[in-house]
């Protein structure tokens, strides 16, 4: 395990000095990239990702262009879940941490990359020391840093909540006969939030990450940090159908987005805010319409509660303009928006899309307004791999086969080239490659200028020269002929964006002139005088600056 020696001083980025749109918050301003640590590089032949093998590839970063890093949790584990099984805090799992954690920090930042990490507060590994105390005895002094409760009246769990993972919510534990409660693996016991100690250690938790440079938390399944106190049953979704296992049978009304979960956000904002330009992201799960209350008011929550309006929308120009709006409508006034598009728990897009249209969800992630994420990957346009029975590591799939809920094919490792596992390990990689790792890959990519991974640059260097694409207001143009429209405007001047999402050329009966600063397809000179209507090819999106 990496042992930490004194916390380094002065070596957190100073807050930027230039003008302009540089002076709002830079977790406004950049790109935030997901890692999964243990699918991007390896540096030991072990199989998995880790820190050495990530610093090796900042120049990567660099040149994309990327402005934070996000990385799935890198803390000591049993690794049932991806390391969301937290065993110590304050530490680094020796899978990842062969280096000091502290010169992660310093090389990220040197090249003006933030870092962000996985926060986990509402459970930990089962294997953690607060919890092998907590379940030694009623009497133990951290007996109530989790939730246990007597068994109901038939002798069964106190009620039916359901862990996410499937089956119900509660442990019997033996040695003192009551249940535990976890939302997730019953190897991951959820803490009890309502205990004033706990509270106090993660903020403490917080702390020491900012002290050693973090510049930001993403926090892992917010919504759940309280539950119900009086333990009442969830009722039956009526909604839900067969198509969906077991768990999400149910409306998690007592267990998800209780009130007092908004105040332990608001006081875990409060900790970020006792360093210089912190930053709280956070999974909110849920329905478009609760991800207001994450922001919060007048006692602010998250930054940044992550909105995934845009992967889970049907893809077509209506239904897009509509979620766009539904989620803008959603957030309170001067909130600011984010847009994700990929991450460890989701089906990777260009599954989805498609490649060709995997172009234009990169241009309309660049350039609508709000904090664009995506993840490791999704600049390669990776789609879903196929997982051999025998190599599945997911939880979830182990738990409830059968409904496409694997997270393994998107957690597949980068690649990086074509030599042995693209580049990834010199080992035998801990979930299979994929195919098409020749074709695919970063240098491949980088070789070809039309490429999608070039696409992703230019699109990220054109929000640098075009700040309007990073303040500018979100002006919706209606979407006709299957093509999503809109424009971004600030100070008098305005950027048209039209997507034609279908794969035949389409008219857009647009009136306008401009110089065209981006196709999709990358081969166009750039800076062109372009005048309305145009002929959008098939897959075809463009940046148009009007004129005035
Ligand atoms: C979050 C993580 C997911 C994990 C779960 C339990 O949803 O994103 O990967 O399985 O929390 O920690």
């Amino acid at each position: 395990m990496t042992s930490f020696g004194a916390a380094p001083s002065g070596d957190h980025l100073s807050p930027s000095t230039r003008s302009g749109y540089e002076k709002i918050p830079w977790w406004q301003r950049v790109i935030i990239y997901e890692i999964a640590t243990i699918s991007f590089q390896d540096s030991n032949g072990d199989g998995k990702g880790d820190l050495a093998g990530l610093l090796s590839r900042t120049d990567y970063l660099e040149w994309l262009g990327i402005g934070a890093v996000w990385l799935t949790p890198v803390y000591p584990s049993p690794m049932l879940d991806l390391g969301y099984d937290i065993a110590d805090y304050c530490a680094i799992d020796p899978t990842f941490g062969t280096l000091d954690f502290d010169r992660l920090i310093q090389e990220l930042h040197q090249r003006d990359i933030r870092l962000i990490l996985d926060f986990v507060p509402n459970h930990t590994s089962d294997q953690h020391p607060w919890f092998l105390e907590s379940r030694s005895s009623r009497r133990n002094p951290k007996r109530d840093w989790y939730i246990w409760a007597d068994p109901s009246d038939n002798g069964g769990p106190p009620n039916n909540w359901q862990s996410r993972f499937s089956g119900s919510a509660w442990q019997w534990d033996d040695t003192t006969g009551q249940y535990y409660y976890h939302s997730f693996l019953r190897e991951q016991p959820d803490l009890n939030w309502r205990s004033p100690a706990v509270r106090e250690a993660m903020a403490e938790v917080l702390r020491f990450w900012m002290k050693r440079g973090v510049d930001g938390f993403r926090v892992d399944a917010s919504a759940v940090l309280a539950k119900d106190e009086l333990l009442r049953d969830n009722p039956v979704d009526p909604e839900a159908d067969e198509s969906k296992p077991p768990p999400q049978r149910y409306k998690n009304t007592f267990t998800d987005d209780r009130p007092e979960a908004m105040t332990y956000l608001a006081d875990l904002r409060k900790v970020v805010g006792e360093f210089d330009e912190r930053m709280l992201c956070g999974e909110v799960q849920g329905k478009t319409d609760r991800i207001g209350h994450f922001y919060g008011q007048d006692n602010p929550r998250l930054h940044l509660p992550l909105n995934f309006a845009l992967l889970d929308s049907p893809w077509d120009a209506i239904s897009l303009q509509a979620n766009i709006d539904a989620y803008l409508n959603a957030i309170p006034d001067k909130a600011w928006p984010d847009w994700v598009v990929g991450g460890h728990d989701k089906h990777r897009i260009a599954s989805k899309l498609g490649q060709a249209q995997a172009r234009n969800l990169a241009m309309l992630l660049l350039t609508l307004k709000g904090t664009p994420f995506f993840y490791a990957g999704d600049e390669l346009g990776m789609e879903q791999i196929t997982i051999p029975a025998d190599r599945v590591t997911d939880p979830f799939e182990k738990l409830v086969p059968g409904y496409d809920l694997n997270r393994d094919p998107e957690r597949a490792p980068m690649r990086w080239d074509d030599s042995l596992n693209g580049g990834f390990s010199k080992g035998e990689p801990w979930l299979p490659m994929g195919l098409g790792v020749a074709e695919r890959n970063v240098a491949v990519l980088q070789k070809d200028d039309r490429s999608l991974l070039q696409l992703y640059k230019r699109l990220i260097a054109l929000r640098v020269s075009e700040p309007g694409l990073i303040v500018g207001d979100y002006v919706p143009v209606p979407s006709r002929n299957d093509i999503l429209t809109y424009r971004r405007v600030v100070d008098g001047e305005a950027i048209f964006v039209a997507l034609n999402l279908v794969p035949e050329a389409r008219r857009l009966t647009w009136q306008g002139a401009g110089r065209l600063l981006l196709t999709t397809h990358l081969d166009q000179f750039h800076g062109e005088r372009v005048r309305g209507p145009l002929l959008l090819r098939p897959d075809e999106g463009v940046v148009i600056k009007l004129k005035d």
